[in-house]
């Protein structure tokens, strides 16, 4: 097997770097408002091998940061939360100095409770702290192939119920604050539950993941929430391990773009005093099998 290192060497429009061991690389060498299709293909590349890169300096309007999302998929029209007047497909999560609630303050990934929730991610760094206001992401395949054989035979039975009632339920934080606050909690969602497989293969590299979003989840399809919290709560400590984790500090027009089918991530909320303001893109992503 090649090392991430020789890998990493292999590319000819791009510089890649990987910033951990599991997961995660800085890309340099490219505006990404302008590249060739072999560009586009080798950060593609970059983004299955390394599940979420990074690029600094960057130039994103609403329209250029869609253009950029499209070459690698379709767009995704977030279901509960309000996109731009003349961007629906375009998002800022905007946290202000009196906020207390922070969006992605838990491990997810993120639309888990759709029935074919998010390929795949795209945020752009607008208004960002001096400190703090990071993100954190982890490896689901780190955490898969960790697991002992037993353990994979017995997960790969299972299927896991999520339902959007977590987050966007009448009872959910981000009424208060965060991102739906001006949404009156009239307007909240039924809450719909879908199953998915707790171990999913991913459509490109094949790979095995351990399909967690501990935000999200309600309990294991056919068991009790009771029954399910033990192992869900040990699986969800394990898919965690500072091992398959990558911190990223964010500076203005930095983008992450991550792989939403083998990775969490986590926005970390230690900026009480700062504004931080995020544009996000979202690719629309398949049914986990
Ligand atoms: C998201 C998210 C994390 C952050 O955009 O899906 O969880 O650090 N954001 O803002
Ligand atoms: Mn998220």
């Amino acid at each position: 097997m090649q090392t991430a290192k020789e890998l990493a060497n292999d590319y000819r429009k791009i510089t890649v770097d990987p910033i951990a061991g599991a997961l995660g690389a800085e890309i340099s060498g490219v505006d990404l408002n302008n590249l060739d299709d072999a560009a586009v293909a080798e950060i593609r590349r970059a983004l299955l091998e390394n599940n979420v890169v990074f690029f600094r300096d960057q130039e994103f309007t609403p329209a250029t940061q869609m253009a950029f999302g499209q070459q690698f998929g379709d767009l995704n029209r977030h279901s509960y939360v309000k996109g731009l007047d003349e961007y629906p497909d375009v998002f800022r999560i905007v946290k202000e100095p009196t906020d207390a609630h922070h969006f992605g303050n838990t491990w997810h990934t993120d639309l888990a409770y759709e029935e074919e929730p998010a390929m795949a991610t795209i945020l752009y760094g607008m208004d960002i702290p001096d400190a703090g206001g990071d993100t954190m992401f982890t490896s689901l395949y780190a955490a898969y192939d960790a697991l002992s054989d037993g353990m994979k035979r017995m997960l790969g039975e299972l299927n896991i119920v999520y339902t959007n009632g977590n987050t966007y339920g009448k009872d959910a934080k981000r009424f208060k604050t965060g991102v739906a606050k001006d949404m009156d909690v009239a307007q909240a969602p039924e809450v719909k539950e879908v199953v998915h497989p707790l171990i999913r293969t991913h459509p490109e590299t094949g790979r095995k993941a351990l399909y967690l979003s501990t935000t999200h989840y309600s309990r294991l399809d056919g068991m009790t929430e009771a029954e399910s919290k033990p192992l869900l709560e040990q699986l969800c400590a394990h898919a965690v391990k500072p091992e398959f984790t990558c911190r990223f500090k964010w500076g203005a027009g930095s983008v992450a773009f991550w792989d939403n089918r083998c990775t969490m991530h986590y926005a970390v909320n230690d900026f009480p005093n700062a504004r931080r303001i995020m544009q996000r893109v979202t690719l629309q992503g398949d049914k986990p099998i």
